[in-house]
């Protein structure tokens, strides 16, 4: 069978978005979930764009261990020296350098010669190659580069020592037919296309960068670049679990073409995506939305039990999608909760961790009639990634809240910290801006509230309330977000805004 690398970009492309923004702690966790999933090399960031991207490329190299990390660099010496110190603990390591090709791109933004891009891509490749043995030379704007000068500008890389040579489609502007024309003309004209692997960067201006993925895949192409759930810069990139599914569930059509990914991992990296940016799947999303494999209509239903062929091209299994039989209850044990808690995708939680969630469990149980998988991702999500030092963290004491359509709402909120109390009120607009404006009084910190989102996490009247806020501290300019869970959604609003608090602190 022959093999299609899966170079995932979502903690760099991805991660460029607005809105998906990570720190390196929520990298970390992310790395070792698409290691989980089986990627073949992961994009850890573009180390020289700020301290934060370089600590993000520094952990993630020092946590994962089998799949290849690359880090972005331009065609500079400076990008290329700050890559390789990041990879510096990667036991497998590529540098990524970039340049423009486009006469577009060369005249508007870099002003230079395409004689000049041509001398920058034979320097800045060798002096990436003598700094790490693999090499990876995207020439972005490919698809509106002359093909000639490409041709040229990939036998110059491949013979200054790229082992992959990446063909961006930067602007999502390519069509499925002239994407796959272009790598099979790369195929046919470049003298050395052997020495290296031909990989495709597809964006999604159009809708098309899955289809143009897969049209590069059949023209000849072997290392794919993919997002979880397509994410990525404006309208994102090729999505990984549609390139993966599409390979598999269609290989009549394109052939025995295998990838080494872990398919029954998909949804759960893609949940875990959302949950850690909280940014929602829609739920028409191929493969990973909720919808996905939902069937609603009398007659799909109908057709789905006779045989779930029918409206199914793929199993819901083989994506990773369970179906939840779960009921716990009041009178469930710690076992059983633990078990459930591997089962749903958390089978390595520190054992006083798992102490803390059954307290939370059974606190939750006595006020709402049944717990499914939902309402356990929620309790969990929202307590990771918070340090635990009681030193360090605010936990909430007690809160009143006044408020009603006459008046304004008032608060009055205890925080304790390092075993002291500390209690303050205020007004707002409403029982929410209240609560947190006596909070920023506790904490004596100010911060500018970016997002605030809540929703219910099951359906009916006692639902768990789900609130996630984005917060930006004043002093430092970082932004970090917080998960609130309680069935009461002001208190759910103050769990949520001292997670964030909180990761300042830590
Ligand atoms: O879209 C693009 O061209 C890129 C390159 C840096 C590979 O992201
Ligand atoms: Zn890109």
């Amino acid at each position: 069978m022959d093999k299609v690398t899966i170079f995932d970009t979502t903690l760099r492309d991805g991660e460029q978005a607005p809105g998906y923004s990570m720190n390196a702690d929520e990298k970390v966790r992310m790395a070792l979930q698409l290691e989980a999933l089986g990627v073949d090399v992961m994009e850890a960031g573009f180390a020289v764009a700020s301290p934060g991207d370089f600590a993000g490329v520094e952990a993630i190299s020092a946590a994962v261990t089998r799949p290849v990390v690359a880090c972005l660099a331009r065609a500079l010496p400076k990008d290329i020296d700050a890559a390789a110190s990041a990879l510096r603990r990667a036991r497998r390591a590529r540098i990524h350098t970039f340049i423009a090709t486009s006469d577009l791109h060369l005249k508007c933004k870099l002003r230079i010669s395409r004689a000049d891009c041509l001398s920058r891509v034979k320097a800045m490749v060798a002096y990436a190659r003598s700094k790490c043995p693999d090499v990876e030379f995207s020439a972005e704007d490919a698809s509106r580069t002359d093909m000639d000068f490409l041709c040229k500008v990939m036998e110059t890389a491949i013979a200054a020592g790229a082992t992959t040579v990446n063909v961006p489609d930067t602007v999502g502007y390519s069509t499925p037919e002239e994407f796959g024309a272009m790598i099979a003309e790369l195929v046919g004209r470049v003298p050395n296309i052997g020495d290296a692997t031909i990989s495709t960067h597809c964006h999604d201006d159009l809708g098309l960068a899955v289809a143009n993925t897969l049209a590069g895949i059949r023209a000849g192409a072997r290392q794919a670049e993919c997002t979880i759930g397509g994410i990525g810069e404006r309208a994102g990139n090729a999505a990984l679990e549609e390139v993966v599914m599409g390979l598999r569930t269609r290989h009549d059509h394109y052939g025995d073409i295998a990838t080494g990914i872990r398919t029954d991992e998909i949804a759960h990296t893609a949940a875990m995506l959302a949950n850690i940016t909280g940014i929602k799947i829609a739920p028409n999303k191929a493969i990973v939305g909720a919808n996905a494999f939902a069937h609603e209509s009398g007659i799909h239903q109908h057709g789905v039990l006779a045989n779930a062929r029918t409206y199914e091209i793929m199993t819901p299994e083989s994506v990773g999608v369970k179906k939840t039989e779960l009921v716990l209850g009041r009178h469930s044990g710690r076992h059983a909760f633990a078990e459930r808690l591997a089962q749903i995708g958390y089978p390595s939680l520190a054992e006083e961790r798992i102490d803390a969630l059954f307290a939370e469990f059974k606190a939750l149980a006595d006020s709402k009639k049944t717990i499914d998988e939902r309402d356990l991702v929620a309790l969990v999500e929202a307590g990771y990634g918070v340090k635990t030092d009681p030193d360090k963290v605010w936990k909430l004491d007690s809160f009143v809240v006044n408020s009603g359509d006459h008046m304004s709402a008032t608060a009055q909120v205890t925080l304790v910290r390092g075993g002291k109390k500390r209690q303050e009120a205020a007004l707002g607009t409403g029982p929410v801006y209240a609560a947190f404006a006596a909070i920023e009084r506790v904490v004596r910190r100010k911060f500018t509230l970016e997002d605030y989102q809540i929703r219910a996490v099951t359906e009916r009247r006692d639902a768990l309330g789900e609130v996630l806020v984005k917060i930006t501290d004043k002093k430092t300019g970082g932004v970090f977000r917080g998960r609130g869970v309680s069935t009461d959604i002001i208190k759910g609003s103050i769990l949520a805004l001292l997670g964030a608090l909180n990761k300042i602190e830590a």
